[in-house]
């Protein structure tokens, strides 16, 4: 079985990591994808493996923060593909320090993308659901396990994620009641191995180190690879998930369960 036969998907932050591997499963399971990203090369590379292996799919740079650049992106998706079913807000971006030496500057940069960006994709792709027909779509935020619990050196992507979490359930509520057929809901991953975490851990005490370490912090033994999320993805794009808006998917080899 086809899961997103012909739906028409759009995923941000595509060219890597959980949107790269997001994109390529909603294209094997019968997606048309629109991969976007800031990373052009890498962006152009993923898209064109996935029209190797037989998919349609094609990218676009698009910078998250940037209200005119979803415009010109959910435009550019109905022009070649006619409707915008599914919405994946991926991109994101992760840094920590502690609270007293944050700037306002690099906190306003990581709100920028990590949750004005899921902002203005929501608002524009829920514009162009309910001028195209049919009606109806679905829209997955990625928040984070640190969208569910603190973590003491990572107050603005807390603060993002979170934000997330509850915007999503908010604008899942108004498409139910306004009978839009738009469904809205969040994952939360606990730590995958991504370029992120890589870059992350390099920045604090080594990548092997580090990498043991975070797999201790799951009670399945270890860290989670960007197709346990992408699983995640194509479930809620596909109509298996019908009766399901508003939710939180937690993809965490048990982290916050303990
Ligand atoms: N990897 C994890 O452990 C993990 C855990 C929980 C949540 N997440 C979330 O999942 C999402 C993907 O994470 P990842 O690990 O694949 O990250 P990644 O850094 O590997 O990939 C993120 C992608 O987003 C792109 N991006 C960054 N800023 C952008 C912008 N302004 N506009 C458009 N694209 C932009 C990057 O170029 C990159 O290709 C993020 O929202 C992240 O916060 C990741």
């Amino acid at each position: 079985m086809i899961r997103v036969q012909d739906k028409v998907a759009l995923v941000t932050g595509a060219a890597l990591g959980l949107g790269e591997a997001s994109a390529r499963m909603l294209a094997r399971e019968g997606a048309r994808v629109v991969l976007t990203d800031i990373k052009d090369d890498d962006g152009e590379r993923a898209a064109q493996a996935i029209v190797e292996d037989g998919g349609e799919a094609i990218y676009l740079h698009h910078d998250v923060a940037e209200e005119n650049a979803w415009e010109r992106v959910i435009q550019a998706t109905l022009d070649r593909f006619g409707r915008v079913d599914v919405l994946v807000n991926n991109a994101g971006v992760g840094w920590g320090g502690p609270p007293e030496e944050e700037t306002l500057e690099r906190w306003n940069r990581l709100m920028s993308i990590n949750l004005n960006g899921v902002f203005l994709g929501t608002k524009h792709a829920i514009l162009a659901m309910k001028r195209v027909p049919p009606k109806g779509g679905s829209i997955i935020n990625l928040s984070s396990i640190e969208g569910l619990v603190g973590d003491p050196n990572l107050g603005a992507y807390n603060a993002s994620k979170g934000g997330v979490r509850l915007y999503t359930k908010s604008v899942a509520l108004y498409c139910a009641k306004q009978g839009l057929g738009i469904r809205v809901n969040s994952i939360h991953p606990g730590y995958i191995w991504t370029p992120m975490v890589e870059h992350y851990l390099r920045e604090h005490g080594g990548v092997e180190e580090g990498r043991k370490a975070l797999d201790t912090l799951h009670p399945i033994g270890h860290v989670g690879e960007p197709d346990d999320i992408a699983y995640g993805v194509v479930y809620l794009a596909s109509d298996e998930s019908k009766f399901v808006t508003g939710a939180e998917l937690v993809i965490d080899g048990g982290y916050t369960a303990q």
